[in-house]
């Protein structure tokens, strides 16, 4: 992760300090756990259906950009069922038996939370399969032609399982989940919410004016707006008595270059990269990436969910384009707006009396 503090605002990824802060302010029940409001019913269907039959719960699938709760819900899931949690992820169990030791270090009905599911390499997800599907650990024995393969059993338990990218999970894995929630970016009234809970929390004092007007800079995202209230909380600090009021907000956005909208210089540069470089798109994701010096993954899954949620990017088979939605906003902001490249075969159209626009 860069150490720009703008692209911190926006990374997935946490520091320490910052995985520290985050514990605390971590919803402990479904209760707490603000919005998500239908994945939040079926869950509890789920949990309380589970522990009435005395059973371990259904394997759970989350997905969803970052910083949106995957975590938080699955150690709450662990939580309603009164059971451990076990946390791991896909690129951090190497070897078959890395799996094997976790799955019988697993207590009855516990779970096993593991993150970045779509990263786990292909031998691992061969023993999940059928830890899964049968609670069994098929352990080979032996070498060359007497080896012989021993099926051993493993107490019941469940898989938490989280990926910022559905796509990428193979369709064996995904079919052994009995249930799959997709995570949406928070409505601002959740966002308003969850920057009182987190201003209680610290100890903040916060004018009621001002909450909204963070919630609605925190690109839908939970995380995001938490590391807000902290941002601005420091400046109220600095700058004024402590308290958080429309003031301390403006100017702590004005410092940290966040627009009315919640978007970063980051994202202003891709949209700007798309409109000023490429004639509004469409435009390989690839080149993106590269005018951006960020992984291509990082620009899929960190800056382009919530420019397609505002509706200033299109997904388009041959690349990415910039909506008008998004040239108003930059052109707004004093961006240069060159004419979009593809409103050429429009013209075009004018010489074919016969093809419709
Ligand atoms: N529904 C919620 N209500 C209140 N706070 C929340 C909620 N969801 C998330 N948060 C806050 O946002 C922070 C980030 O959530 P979390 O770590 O669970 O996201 P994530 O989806 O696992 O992200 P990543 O994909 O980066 O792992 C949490 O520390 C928590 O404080
Ligand atoms: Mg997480």
């Amino acid at each position: 992760m860069s150490d720009d503090p703008l692209s911190q605002l926006t990374a997935g990824t946490t520091d320490p300090d910052e995985a520290a802060a985050e514990g605390s302010l971590r919803p402990r029940t479904l209760n707490e756990y603000i919005g998500q409001e239908g994945v939040k019913a079926s869950l509890s269907v789920l949990l309380a259906a589970a522990k009435a039959r005395g059973e371990a719960a259904d394997h759970v699938l989350l997905y969803g950009p970052p910083g949106l709760g995957k975590t938080t819900l699955a150690t709450i899931i662990a939580r309603e069922l009164g059971v451990n949690v076990r946390y791991t992820s896909g690129p951090a169990i190497e070897r078959a038996g890395d799996l094997a030791a976790i799955l019988t270090s697993l207590d009855e009905h516990d779970v096993l939370f593991i993150d970045e599911i779509h990263r786990l390499n292909r031998a691992v997800e061969e023993i999940l399969y059928p830890a899964m599907e049968d609670f069994a650990l098929d352990v080979m024995i032996g070498k060359g032609p007497s080896a012989r393969s021993l099926r051993l059993s493993l107490k019941p338990f469940t898989v938490v399982g989280a990926t910022t990218r559905a796509g990428r999970i193979s369709g064996p894995l995904r079919d052994r989940f009995g249930m799959t929630y997709r995570l949406d970016f928070y409505e601002e009234d959740e966002l308003t919410s969850i920057v009182r809970r987190t201003a209680g929390i610290l100890g903040v004092e916060m004018d009621a004016d001002a909450a909204p007007q963070i919630a609605r800079r925190g690109r839908g995202t939970p995380r995001i707006v938490n590391r807000l209230v902290r941002r601005v909380r420091d400046h109220a600090e600095v700058h004024g008595d402590g308290r958080i009021n429309m003031r301390a907000v403006t100017e702590a956005m004005r410092v940290l270059d966040i627009d009315d909208l919640g978007l970063d210089a980051t994202d202003r540069k891709l949209l700007a990269a798309i409109i000023q470089k490429f004639g509004s798109g469409p435009v390989g994701v690839q080149a993106l990436a590269a005018v951006l010096a960020e992984e291509v993954e990082t620009v899929e899954d960190v800056y382009e969910p919530f420019l397609l949620r505002l509706g200033f990017l299109d997904r388009t088979p041959q690349g990415r384009v910039a909506t008008d939605a998004a040239r108003a906003h930059l052109g707004a902001l004093g961006f240069d707006i060159p004419a979009p490249r593809r409103s050429e075969p429009d013209l075009a159209g004018l010489w074919d009396s016969s093809t419709p626009s």
